[in-house]
């Protein structure tokens, strides 16, 4: 009689007793230990593969061999002739447990593996997508049963995998029989087909045979770009990524332009819809051929976008969002099956679109919350998302409060004289010599300055919005610029680099062709852009009872370039020590992903959103006078002391009284976003 043998897995170390001649999947299953599977431990899949870890573990009182499986199957040398198998490497559903045994488990054999994520400060992404495949066996029709082909695939889905009270879409229903009598391409008899279970609930597609492609694709729809990352759903691993500009910039460059646009042209709604969405079924149709992946096998989508993005994409009429009190037709997150958003995918992928917070606070602020989780930390962050229309969350575990200010386009390089998207040729940064006021600039595109070998040659065409944020944050280090926004014209007596301008002055930033000058007016539209900004954070900061943060991310693709010592020098967000302002990355777009590769992060967004306080700009009389209070650079009453202490800051200058100009923060205008 055959007594049960000692099985330790890991890395998990659950342990337990199994009958020899159990396989080690059903050893696995017993004891709860996470080992793939898709096939139903046919052979086919290699999703559980183990190795035996040989040699002594005294800490579990086992000493093992290759030999505590059993030798290797003829569906082992099968499949290691078909699809490789490395050495030491063993099918869990074929080989059985002769002895104790210490068995490892290595991390693509887990279904709940991490995705590790490359940005410094992520957290890894949890692998649980929202749709499975699994593979069945189903019963052959019989002459006096009156069962249908969909029940017995339903039997056999309960039988097999324990899946109870699924539903069939009809897609499925009509692809049913023939899937099930032709066997497919693999091995497998007929009656053996393949499905992609979503959500636990539905079967959503049907192969016939053993079927192992599932991919999903992530879209960040931003209002002047759209990015999609093409995704395996069975490892997590990004397979293709592209951007493309978004097609309803000729209906408007800014998102308070385009609802204009609906708002005087009746029925246009539908234009702009199927402009957007024409470019996400485009950019599908370019990440599934980047990848050689099949269309069909594309499963799930998941979306992020501001409001005025989001109701465009859903076909929604977002006149409600031009003014307050900016009423979204719906926040709660949105499931949609995929082809109704025409996306060239399989019929049956669902589009999850994440929540949205506020009026002017998107489901791209939610993926930023999934991708930052403040929520599951005691500091307190900050998280700004500089877009034209910054959105902003404050808070930890305790309370998260979101916002949205207008910023307007002009850390985009819009309305700025010189300005332009960062680009070659771009000025991305900029020092500015404290005698001699000369500045060295470095473009994108080149790695040197602009005096050093290896600049010559390299076109010079404008300035992108992290160059103007240093060009400015500079401009006042090096005493061109006082405290009050106005360049100091009594340097043209000492330099050439200033120069008279009407009734204001200039910097010429640079001298060749063309020429590049900052204007009074520049530095005007960047104070009101970043007096928008520094108002709402410190309105959120005011709202949570605190006088400054712990921590600030700045995500989006402007936050990714912009120096932190710089931004604070300008007084883009309130004072904090330098070194705990980081990039966040493209953090929208991060958590677009983890919602496409993590089913509980779907649930824990939607429960996060519920609580999370909402601060209408807008309508916050504080605001105007945080705005007044943060025209000046960095800021009029804030000494911005924890900067100082890494820099030094010159002492406040103001202009005479007569020369100073100040504009009220409507005129930074709720047109940006
Ligand atoms: S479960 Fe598919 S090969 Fe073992």
């Amino acid at each position: 009689m055959s007594s049960g043998a000692r099985v330790v897995f890991l890395p998990s170390g659950r342990r337990g007793s199994v009958p020899r001649g159990a396989t080690v999947l059903d050893a696995a299953r017993r004891l709860g230990v996470d080992l793939d599977s898709t096939c139903g431990g046919r052979g086919i899949c290699g999703r559980c593969q183990v190795t035996v870890a040989e040699g002594e573990h005294a800490k579990h009182g086992i000493t093992c061999a290759s030999e505590a499986l059993t030798p290797e199957t003829e569906t082992e040398r099968r499949y290691a002739a078909d699809r490789g198998l490395a050495p030491g490497r063993r099918l869990g559903c074929t080989a059985l447990v002769a002895e104790d045994v210490v068995i490892d488990v290595p991390p693509e054999s887990q279904v709940f593996r991490q995705v590790v994520r490359k940005e410094a400060e992520a957290r890894a992404i949890e692998l649980d997508p929202v749709v499975r495949l699994y593979t069945v066996a189903v019963e052959e029709p019989e002459l006096g049963s009156s069962r249908s082909d969909a029940a017995r695939l339903l039997d056999a889905l309960a039988r097999e995998w324990g899946l109870q009270h699924l539903s069939l879409d009809t897609q499925v229903l009509r692809k049913l029989q023939h899937a099930l009598r032709s066997g497919g391409t693999t091995a497998l008899a007929p009656w053996h087909v393949t499905v992609a279970v979503h959500d636990g609930t539905v079967v959503t597609a049907v192969w016939p045979g053993f079927h192992d492609a599932a991919y999903g694709i992530a879209f960040d729809v931003g209002s002047t770009t759209v990015a999609g990352h093409l995704c395996d759903l069975r490892t997590g691993e990004v397979l293709a990524s592209s951007g493309a500009m978004n097609p309803q910039i000729r209906f408007g460059e800014d998102l308070m332009s385009r609802v204009s646009y609906v708002m005087l042209n009746p029925g246009s709604v539908k234009d702009l819809t199927r402009a957007v969405r024409g470019c996400l079924a485009k950019m599908t149709a370019e990440l599934c051929g980047e990848a050689a992946v099949e269309r069909t096998d594309v499963l799930e989508v998941t979306i992020v976008g501001n409001p005025v993005m989001h109701h465009l994409l859903l076909g929604i009429d977002p006149t409600e969002l031009g003014g307050a009190p900016f009423a979204l037709a719906a926040d709660d997150a949105v499931r949609v099956s995929a082809s109704e958003l025409g996306l060239p995918v399989d019929e049956g992928a669902r589009a999850y679109v994440l929540p949205c917070i506020a009026g002017h606070v998107g489901a791209d602020a939610a993926g930023v919350i999934l991708a930052e989780a403040p929520q599951r930390q005691d500091r307190v962050s900050l998280i700004v998302d500089v877009g034209t229309n910054a959105e902003i969350v404050l808070g930890n575990r305790e309370r998260l409060l979101a916002a949205s200010s207008p910023t307007g386009p002009a850390f985009e390089g819009a309305q700025i004289s010189c300005g332009q998207r960062a680009a070659p040729g771009a000025i991305e940064r900029v020092r500015i010599d404290r005698e001699t006021l000369e500045p060295r600039v470095k473009v994108v595109g080149c790695d040197a300055w602009s005096d050093e070998p290896g600049f010559e040659g390299a076109r010079v065409t404008g300035v992108c919005g992290s160059g103007i944020v240093e060009v400015v944050a500079e401009l006042l280090l090096a005493g061109v610029l006082l405290s009050d926004g106005t360049l100091d014209g009594s340097l043209a007596a000492r330099t050439s680099r200033v120069v008279a301008d009407g009734r204001t002055f200039s910097y010429v930033l640079w001298a060749g062709d063309p020429e590049l000058t900052i204007t009074q007016n520049d530095v005007r539209q960047i104070q009101l852009a970043k007096a928008a900004l520094h108002a709402g954070c410190t309105l959120l900061m005011e709202r949570y009872g605190i006088d400054h943060v712990d921590r600030v991310r700045l995500a989006g693709a402007f936050g990714a370039h912009i120096d932190p010592v710089h931004a604070l020098v300008l007084g883009l967000v309130p004072d904090c020590d330098p070194a705990s302002v980081t990039s966040a990355g493209n953090a929208a777009g991060t958590g677009a992903r983890i919602a496409l590769l993590n089913r509980a992060a779907r649930e824990e967004i939607e429960r996060v959103v519920r609580d999370v306080e909402k601060v209408e700009t807008a309508i916050e009389p504080r605001f105007q006078q945080h705005f007044v209070h943060a025209m000046a650079i960095p800021h009029e009453t804030d000494p911005y002391e924890r900067l100082g202490k890494v820099v030094a800051l010159p002492a406040k200058r103001v202009a005479p009284a007569g020369r100073r100009t100040r504009r009220r923060p409507a005129e930074a205008g709720r047109n940006a976003t």
